[in-house]
Order: C-alpha cells, then structure tokens, then sequence
C-alpha cells in the first residue's frame, strides 16, 4: 500500500478492496459479480479525488465502499487511522457523523413531501441536536453555504419549486449541515443543466477550500474533473488503471484506456488537434466474464503477446504517478 504523496493526512484508505456481488438466478443458483478488483485508493484530509471511467467500471461501488454503505469481500477499509472493514453498523457511529454520500439524481435524492428546511434538518434530528433553535441556526448556514438565499425563504419551500441544480444544492446543504470530513459524490453534476453545473461545482470546490473537506468525485466527465479534482483515479472493469495528479493524466495520459478517455473529449487547444490518440472501440466486457491477462487487452490498440497472459500491476512510474500496464516498467 504505497499510494501516497505524503504532506496532507490520510483520511480514507482503501487497501486491496474487492466486491463480488451475488445475484440470484431463481431457486437455487445465483452468479457472481466481480465489481470491484483489489482496488487500492488513499483520499488525504481536505482533498479533491476523483474516480472516472466506463459505466459499469465499479465507480459507484468503490465510493460506497469508501464509507462502508457497502462491507467488501476483500482488503481492508480504513477511516481515520481505524480499521473499519469489519465493524458492525452500531460502531460506525463516527464514520457516520463525518462522512456524506451526494447521489446524481437531485430529484429522486429529495424526499418530495419535506419542505427544503426539513429536508436538511433531519440529519441533525438524526445525530441528536435537540435544541430546535440550533438547528434551525445550522440550517440556515448551509443554505447560506450552497447560495440558496435567504435561506429562511428557500427553507419554506418544496422541493418541486427549485431547479435541478438549486436542489442538488440543497442535497449538498444537507450533506454538509453535520460538519463532515468526507464527502462522496456520486456524478453529482450529470443529471443538471449546463447553466447550474458551474454554480454546483464552485459550491463543491469552496467546501473543500474553506472548510477543508475532502471529496470522492465520482464523473463520466473529464472537463469537470479536471476543474474540481486535484488528484485522479482512472477505473476498468473493477481495476484502477491509472492514478496521479489531474492535470499530468488528462494532459499526459500514459495508459492506453485513459488515452482513449482523454482522445473521446473534443480538443479546446487547436494546437492539439493533431497529437494522435487512439480512441477506446467497443463496448466494455462484462463483469462476469473478465478477460484473462489485461483486462483491457480485447480493446487495446496497444495490445502485444504478453498482454492476453499476464495481469499487469499497478505500479508507479513517476512522482505520483502509477499505471498498470505491460508498456511501462
Ligand atoms: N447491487 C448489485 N447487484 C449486482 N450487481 C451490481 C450491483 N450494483 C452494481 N452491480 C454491478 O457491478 C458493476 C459495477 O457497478 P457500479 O454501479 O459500481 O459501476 P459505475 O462505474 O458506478 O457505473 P455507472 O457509471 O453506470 O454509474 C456493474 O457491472 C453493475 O452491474
Ligand atoms: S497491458 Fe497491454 S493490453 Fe493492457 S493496456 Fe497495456 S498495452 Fe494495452
Ligand atoms: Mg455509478
């Protein structure tokens, strides 16, 4: 487990983690899922990490991992210094004070019979705050917090009265209004509309520049990675493929899958245009049939002997920088 960059303090460390999911097949048989796959991430105090990659690449599942909605099949969760791969729901109780999940659907994220003030109040009603008056205080500043002004106002209403992107702000005050150090936020900008996307995003990026908290962006998108995140994990079929800073990974990408990523995005630099960057053919494996060797070898324009037969390592090539590919150590 080296994966670190040293100067800010390790809040979540996932160490080898894996998820096999069982799904049932009617009576008797079921089949496995192989979603996640010895999976190793370090997200410090206070940073911006994000994980992209295909749909199906098991995005989802590592960020709920990450904060134990989810107990992995293997490897190790560690919260803060603890390990808490195994400990039963009734000890998590700090894990669960400091640590949020934003999901991508702001309209099906809110519950539609609350007025927005209910609505983020309830996880201090959750955690005991008794006294009304202070929570109605600490409501009001994580309205404040995401720009929902005056927040007494915004508080009164129904959810069916704001937008997309003023009720994902919304989900992001009710996040936020327990003070936590982890935020995972699952695509949190995909479902809203160009405008609120910006507005959405700098709300994020002041909290983790203000109030120091770290985050899990989970996206598709590699333009508002690229603006919100500071460090990058790039996931197939279960695997990190490629980890490092985002701004030496999406402008040097060094894994085939990521230069296929990063070709798929149009070129804002016409001085660009003409690097050559194969873009990624084909639709990705199933998670219950993974190809042997590299995974991705199916797919690689890159792809030589050694490839169908031997698993690559994750392994670090430069600075932050790791990649698990065959072309490179
Ligand atoms: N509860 C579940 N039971 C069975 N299989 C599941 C379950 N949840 C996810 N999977 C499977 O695990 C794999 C990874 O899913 P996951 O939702 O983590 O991917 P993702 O990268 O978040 O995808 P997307 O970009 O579409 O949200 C997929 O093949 C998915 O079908
Ligand atoms: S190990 Fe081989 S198949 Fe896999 S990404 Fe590298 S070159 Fe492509
Ligand atoms: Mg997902």
């Amino acid at each position: 487990m080296e994966l670190d960059d040293g100067m800010r303090r390790r809040l979540v460390v996932l160490d080898g983690v894996g998820m096999t999911y069982r799904v049932r097949k009617g009576f008797l048989r079921s089949s496995a899922v192989r979603a996640v796959d010895g999976v190793d991430i370090v997200v410090h105090e206070g940073e911006a990490f994000a994980l992209v990659g295909e749909s199906g690449s098991g995005k989802t599942t590592v960020g709920k991992l990450s904060i134990r909605l989810l107990k992995p099949t293997e490897g190790r969760v560690i919260y803060d210094g603890a390990d808490i791969t195994n400990l039963p729901e009734k000890h998590l109780t700090k894990l669960r004070r400091e640590t949020r999940m934003i999901f991508q659907d702001p309209y099906s994220s809110i519950n539609p019979y609350l007025t927005v003030g209910e609505t983020v109040e309830e996880p201090l009603i959750a955690h005991g705050v008794e006294d009304r008056e202070k929570r109605l205080e600490n409501v009001y500043r994580a309205l404040e917090e995401v720009r929902l002004t005056p927040p007494q106002d915004v508080a009164a209403k129904y959810p069916h009265l704001l937008s997309g992107g003023m009720r994902q702000r919304a989900a992001i005050a009710r996040a936020i209004v327990i003070k936590p150090r982890y935020i995972v936020a699952d695509e949190p900008v995909s479902m809203i509309d160009a405008s609120s996307k910006a507005e959405v995003l700098d709300v994020m990026k002041r909290l983790q520049k203000e109030h120091g908290i770290a985050f899990l962006y989970i996206s598709h998108d590699l333009a508002t990675t690229r603006y919100f995140a500071e460090k990058i994990a790039v996931m197939y079929l279960g695997r990190i493929v490629e980890v490092g800073d985002v701004d030496d990974v999406l402008s040097e990408p060094l894994h085939p899958y990521t230069q296929g990523l990063v070709a798929s995005v149009p070129e804002p630099d016409p001085s660009n245009r003409f690097v050559e960057r194969p873009a990624i053919v084909g639709e990705p494996p199933s998670p219950r049939n993974i190809p042997p060797g590299c995974r991705f070898h199916p797919r690689c324009p890159k792809a030589f002997e050694r490839c169908p037969r031997e698993d690559p390592k994750l392994q670090k090539v430069d600075g932050n920088r790791y990649v698990a590919c065959h072309l490179y150590g």
